[in-house]
């Protein structure tokens, strides 16, 4: 599935990612620029944050209730926001777009 993610200055990196693994994952794979991920997908640090673009917020589901609170030490969270090492690659997520925040943590 065809991932694309998009800096905040408008810079898109279209990655293939493999299933299975995490969106975070398949951006530090994939070498894109301001994923973090501190903890290496632990959901621990807020690192990972993305803002998953509105017509795929319904097949990315919702933040459980660790992700959730982890999500308040993200910069800038937003309703569409996410932690990309808790949303997992699949054949349903062939073309989501997440936009990266101006900074991590
Ligand atoms: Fe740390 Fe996602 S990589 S919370």
């Amino acid at each position: 599935p065809k991932i694309t993610f998009i800096e905040n200055d408008g810079t898109e990196h279209v990655v293939e990612a493999e299933v299975g693994l995490s969106v975070m994952e398949a951006a530090v794979r994939n070498m894109v620029p301001g994923i973090d991920a501190d903890c290496g997908g632990a959901c621990a640090c807020a690192t990972c944050h993305v803002y998953v673009d509105e017509a795929w917020r319904d097949k990315t589901g919702k933040p459980e209730a660790m992700e959730e609170s982890m999500l308040d030490f993200a910069y800038e969270p937003k309703e569409n926001s996410r932690l990309s090492c808790q949303i997992t690659v699949s054949e349903a997520l062939d073309g989501l777009v997440v936009r990266l925040p101006e900074f991590q943590g």
